[in-house]
């Protein structure tokens, strides 16, 4: 008879949970280095002509801008002007989401 030669060694043994801390501190959203700030009055008239104004909004998302004379309106291009002001990439960030955080980083 062949009797089985190694017995299974049930390892039940009990599961030890380590307590492992689940990594708490995630690291807040990469941002590049700092390019500079935004003018919002400039991205209106870098955009569509220097008869342009920037309405204020009341908070970073709805400014928009523009042209007394004629009454039209338009959306301001943030990430445009960062690029166009500060090349290299630049890029709009609404920071806290208030109507004066925004700002232009790098990647
Ligand atoms: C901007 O958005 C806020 C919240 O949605 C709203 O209360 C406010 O009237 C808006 N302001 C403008 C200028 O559109």
């Amino acid at each position: 008879m062949f009797a089985p030669s190694s017995t299974i060694a049930a390892v039940v043994g009990f599961a030890v949970f380590a307590a492992s801390p689940v990594s708490a501190g995630v690291a807040a959203p990469a941002r590049g280095p700092w390019a500079g700030s935004v003018d919002m009055e400039g991205a209106c008239k870098l955009e569509y002509g220097n008869d342009w104004t920037a309405v204020e909004g009341s908070n970073a998302y709805n400014w928009s801008c523009r042209r007394p004379s004629t009454g039209q309106t338009a959306s301001i291009d943030v990430n445009g002007y960062c690029s166009k002001t500060y090349h290299n990439g630049a890029y709009a960030d609404p920071q806290g989401g208030g109507k004066y955080d925004w700002g232009c980083y790098f990647p």
